[in-house]
């Protein structure tokens, strides 16, 4: 990692950037103790997501559905953030129009201090009714009521994330390509980028003529198009960025 002047070049861009854009998954809070879905030991090695992540599964048994839920809150509830979160929230200080694009529904960026934040693929301390337009904030753990009820209209309460077969939130999605096709530099930290549209997020900003800079171990289908892939932990990239901002 010795060379600093990569990490010169990504930080000079960004500081001089009208516009930049940080898309996440995964990967980011892996170092935070939160498993990614793919790879070796990812949650869609163990379970199937067509039996629990689909509006199908939630039809045939919201009940089992729910325990995958309240384990994974289990599993969130105490995590922290790490610094690959914090460096994404400094960004956000410095650059005058940033926007944070994430699919992670654990809600740690915002611990970290990023306000600008897009979720599109919602979040799990949020509930819905899968009837009425109630909405609230749950972070309770454990559940008391598993499957929750809408204390408005007493039908069933879902976690208010997008599951496969599902389309994104409109606003979020639409913001989303908007500042993509709009930024000078975009960072992609710790996703597959195999899930759509998010995939195609990047394509979009690299079609518009931004600086693509990549942040994963692994190689991705995205890893060929960017101007930069660094094949670093998202808190190795963050110490070194942090060094040269
Ligand atoms: P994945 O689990 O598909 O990918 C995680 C990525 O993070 C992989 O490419 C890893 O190589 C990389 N990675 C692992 N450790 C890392 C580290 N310490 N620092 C940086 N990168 C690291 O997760 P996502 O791409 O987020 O959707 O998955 C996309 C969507 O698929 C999720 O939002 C979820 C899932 O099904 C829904 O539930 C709708
Ligand atoms: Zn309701």
């Amino acid at each position: 990692m010795g060379d600093t002047s990569i990490f010169r070049e990504i930080a000079d861009k960004i500081k001089n950037a009208r516009k930049a854009v940080v898309l996440t998954g995964a990967g980011i809070s892996k170092e935070s103790g939160i498993p990614t879905f793919r790879g070796a030991d990812g949650l869609w090695k163990r379970f199937k997501p067509e039996e629990l992540a689909t509006p199908w599964a939630f039809e045939r048994n919201p009940k089992l559905v729910w325990e995958w839920y309240a384990w994974r809150r289990g599993l969130m509830h105490d995590k922290k953030p790490n610094k690959g979160h914090y460096i994404v929230a400094k960004l956000e200080q410095i650059v005058s129009h940033f926007w944070l694009i994430t699919q992670n529904i654990d809600g740690l960026h915002r611990l970290a201090g990023s306000k600008r934040i897009i979720e599109l693929h919602g979040n799990i301390w949020r509930e819905r009714c899968v009837s009425c337009s109630f909405r609230r904030e749950n972070m309770e753990v454990p559940l008391k009521e598993i499957p929750p009820k809408c204390p408005q209209c007493g039908s069933l309460l879902r976690p208010d994330v997008v599951w496969f077969g599902e389309a994104l939130p409109t606003d979020a999605l639409n913001d989303a390509i908007h500042h993509s096709e709009t930024c000078e530099i975009m960072l992609v930290i710790g996703t597959s980028a195999v899930v759509q549209p998010a995939a195609s997020l990047p394509v979009m900003a690299k079609n518009q003529g931004a600086f693509l800079v990549e942040v994963n171990p692994e190689s991705t289908p995205l890893t060929s198009l960017c101007d930069v892939s660094l094949k670093l932990k998202a808190t190795e990239f963050a110490e070194e960025l942090e060094k040269v901002l």
